[in-house]
This record gives structure tokens, C-alpha cells and sequence, in this order.
């Protein structure tokens, strides 16, 4: 059962001035500066194999292939046949994150590593797709999110719960929408090679269990934060930048025929790409734009730094400072509020929209999410 605010309240009972124990997701509250956002480093990568097995290296990267002038690309090809999908009933939490971490921790030694209290260097370890969801919440009119937070020696672990509506979409997923997110990733599959000086194989089997993840570091006003995102491919030029800076971000969309569809794709697609690669510092999305039918009718480079221009015509349109302001309000309100060091407390935080954050506290129950292998590690 959840015990709402209990530790908060007992905690620290006579805290003044007393703090809302909401927190706003209205966008004029965070209409100011743009705050410090540190280029993000990256400290390391993993890869999830055809069978979602763990690996400590990047043998999953794959490598960008620049389309010809007309590319007809059939998204649809392979779908019966070649198409391998992951579990999406298996919920993986952090693990593989925290995996990583138990396996650099050496490389990630704290500067306070003699302290065994304080084994990690960061306030923050989460998803970069959760962070993802945070920056759009200010925008955000249909799916609500909770986020699950533990504190663990000083750390704030924050892993996705998925919503009871969430999940009723999911299992009620109509077939033309089980089959619009294969041609997403066989779209990758048309774009990226396995070597830098492959050619990509649209004859292959398209396995979703299949990712290249980055790990970046890097540092939102105070908080220092270590998350972790799926990469689709860099550039195939040995010469390229150090990554993130070579990374690519491949995306599909439809084709835009009318005013109206620019427009929606401004406010809507842009600021879901923008968020998702300007986190980790990916500095490019391509955009294959397809038709009804699955076939891809042009491709389109898009820089992250360019975007905020692009979207400036749109009438009363997202900004990147109201995201990231928000996001960074969030966390300093989880900060405050997730006081108990317990690797079995979770502090639910919930959120629905046109409404204010909350959250509710809960130990040792089904919210639990840092397994005992982690904790046994880090405690030793
Ligand atoms: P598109 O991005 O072209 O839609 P990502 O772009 O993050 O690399 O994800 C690859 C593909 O996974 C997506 O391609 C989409 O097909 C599918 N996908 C990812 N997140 C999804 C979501 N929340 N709902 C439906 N499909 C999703
Ligand atoms: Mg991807
Ligand atoms: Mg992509």
C-alpha cells in the first residue's frame, strides 16, 4: 500500500518554508534562462545481442550509408518473414545499465571512493529516454508517466513504470500500428552497415532485441547525471569526431503534403527528435519521409543545434528552455524529496496531463527495482 510523504514528513518535520509536495508542469513557470547543460562525454557503450545478452563493448555499433539520390525504400518488406521482435512483456528496468556500471566501476572511481557511503560520482542513473519524457512533459496532452526513484548511497536510480494505460495500448495495439513500428527499424536496416566499410543488407532479419547503447556523463545546473541511450549508427569516416559527436539518429515520418502536416511536424515530431538527441548530444537525425504504403520518398539531414530556428514561424510553439528548465526543476524536486538511502524504498512519482507531479513512497514492494545483485556489489 502506498504511504504517501511518510518519509518526507517524518524526515524532516519541521522543514521551513514549508515546500509543495507538487510539483508544476505548467510551461510559463519555466519560461526563463537557458540553464547550464554540459556537452555530454561519453564514458562508455554496451551492446544487447540477438538475444538481448549483454556485452561490455560495441560489437552492436553499426555504420551510417549515405542513400542514393532516389532511395524506395519498401518498409514493408520483411515483416511477415524477417522480422524478430523483442519481449516487450520482459521489463529490464535498469539493469543492463547498472550492469555496465558494476563493470567500469574501476574507470568511474569516485573522487570520494575511500568513502564507502558514497561509492558513485553521480547524482543521477536513469535512461536517457526517461529524460526524454521529461523534457516533452511540458508539451505533453495524452500519455501520462510514472517514474520510480531509489536512493541508494547518495545516488538517485530513476526507472519507468509502465502506466495501467500504457500498457492497455500496448496489448490492444491495432495491426497497422504493430506493423508502422517495424518500418522504423527497417528503415536502420536500409541506412546502416555492419562495418564501416559494409553495405547494408535489406535481405537480412530485422531483430529488435538488437542495440548499441552510449553511457554519457555530464551535468544539467547541479546535478550530475550518468544515463545511457540506444545509438543507431555513426558516421562510417574513420576521421570523424570523438562520439557522441559522430553519432547519427535515424528516424521515419510521413510524408508532408500540406501546410498543416508541416506544422504538426514542427510541433510535434521536431520536439520529440530534439529532446531525444540533443540529451546525449547527437548532433544529427535523418529522416526517411514515407508514404501510406511503407515507401520512403525522400531523405532529410536534420541538425539538432538547427532546430530551434526551424520551429521559431511556428505559432505558440515548444521551446528548448521550458524542457530543459522543467526536466532540471524536476530532479532538484526529487532531490529534496527522496530523502530515505534505501535500495528497497521507492518513491513513485506520477504524472498525467494537465496535472501537477505527485508522488507516493513505498518499501520492499513491487516497485523495487535495484536488484540484489547491484546492491550486494556496491555494498562490498
Ligand atoms: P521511428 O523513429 O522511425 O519512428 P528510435 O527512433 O528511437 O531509434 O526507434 C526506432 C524505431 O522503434 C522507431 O522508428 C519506431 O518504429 C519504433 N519505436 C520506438 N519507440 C516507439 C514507441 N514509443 N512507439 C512505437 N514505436 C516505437
Ligand atoms: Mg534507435
Ligand atoms: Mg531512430
Amino acid at each position: 500500500a502506498a504511504n504517501h510523504h511518510q518519509y518526507q514528513s517524518s524526515a524532516a518535520p519541521e522543514q521551513s518554508p514549508r515546500r509543495s509536495q507538487t510539483l508544476s508542469t505548467r510551461r510559463e513557470v519555466y519560461e526563463r534562462d537557458f540553464p547550464l547543460y554540459k556537452q555530454p562525454v561519453e564514458v562508455g557503450s554496451f551492446s544487447l545481442d540477438s538475444q538481448r545478452r549483454f556485452f561490455n563493448d560495441s560489437r552492436q555499433l553499426r555504420y551510417y550509408v549515405e542513400p542514393g539520390r532516389n532511395p524506395n525504400f519498401d518498409l514493408r518488406d520483411g515483416y511477415r518473414e524477417r522480422y524478430v521482435r523483442r519481449d516487450e512483456n520482459v521489463k529490464e528496468k535498469l539493469d543492463h545499465i547498472l550492469r555496465w556500471i558494476l563493470a567500469n566501476r574501476s574507470k568511474l572511481k569516485s573522487k570520494l571512493a575511500a568513502n564507502a557511503s558514497c561509492p558513485l560520482d553521480f547524482d543521477f542513473v536513469t535512461w536517457r529516454g526517461h529524460l526524454t519524457k521529461l523534457l516533452t512533459t511540458p508539451y505533453e496532452t495524452k500519455e501520462g508517466w510514472l517514474l520510480a526513484v531509489t536512493r541508494f548511497k547518495g545516488t538517485l536510480y530513476i526507472s519507468e513504470v509502465e502506466t495501467e494505460a500504457a500498457r492497455r495500448e500496448r496489448e490492444n495495439r491495432p495491426e497497422r500500428n504493430k506493423e508502422m513500428m517495424y518500418w522504423g527499424y527497417k528503415f536502420e536496416q536500409y541506412m546502416c552497415a555492419d562495418n564501416a566499410d559494409g553495405e547494408p543488407d535489406p535481405g537480412g532479419v530485422v531483430n529488435t532485441n538488437e542495440a548499441f547503447c552510449t553511457v554519457v556523463q555530464t551535468r544539467l545546473t547541479d546535478h550530475r547525471l550518468l544515463f545511457s541511450g540506444e545509438v543507431d549508427c555513426r558516421d562510417r569516416d574513420p576521421d570523424a569526431p570523438a562520439p557522441p559527436a559522430c553519432y547519427v539518429e535515424l528516424k521515419t515520418s510521413a510524408e508532408i503534403c500540406a501546410p498543416k502536416q508541416r506544422s504538426n511536424f514542427h510541433r510535434f515530431k521536431l520536439l520529440k527528435w530534439w529532446a531525444q538527441s540533443f540529451l546525449p548530444g547527437v548532433p544529427k537525425v535523418v529522416a526517411g519521409f514515407r508514404d501510406h504504403d511503407g515507401i520512403v520518398v525522400s531523405v532529410e539531414t536534420f541538425q539538432i543545434s538547427k532546430i530551434s530556428q526551424l520551429i521559431k514561424n511556428e505559432h505558440n510553439c515548444w521551446k528548448p528552455t521550458v524542457c530543459m528548465n522543467f526536466c532540471c526543476d524536476f530532479l532538484s524536486f526529487v532531490k529534496r524529496e527522496a530523502t530515505a538511502d534505501n535500495p528497497s524504498v521507492v518513491y513513485l512519482f506520477s504524472w498525467e496531463p494537465h496535472k501537477d507531479v505527485t508522488y507516493s513512497v513505498h518499501r520492499d514492494s513491487q516497485y523495487s527495482f535495484l536488484p540484489n545483485w547491484y546492491i550486494k556489489e556496491m555494498t562490498s
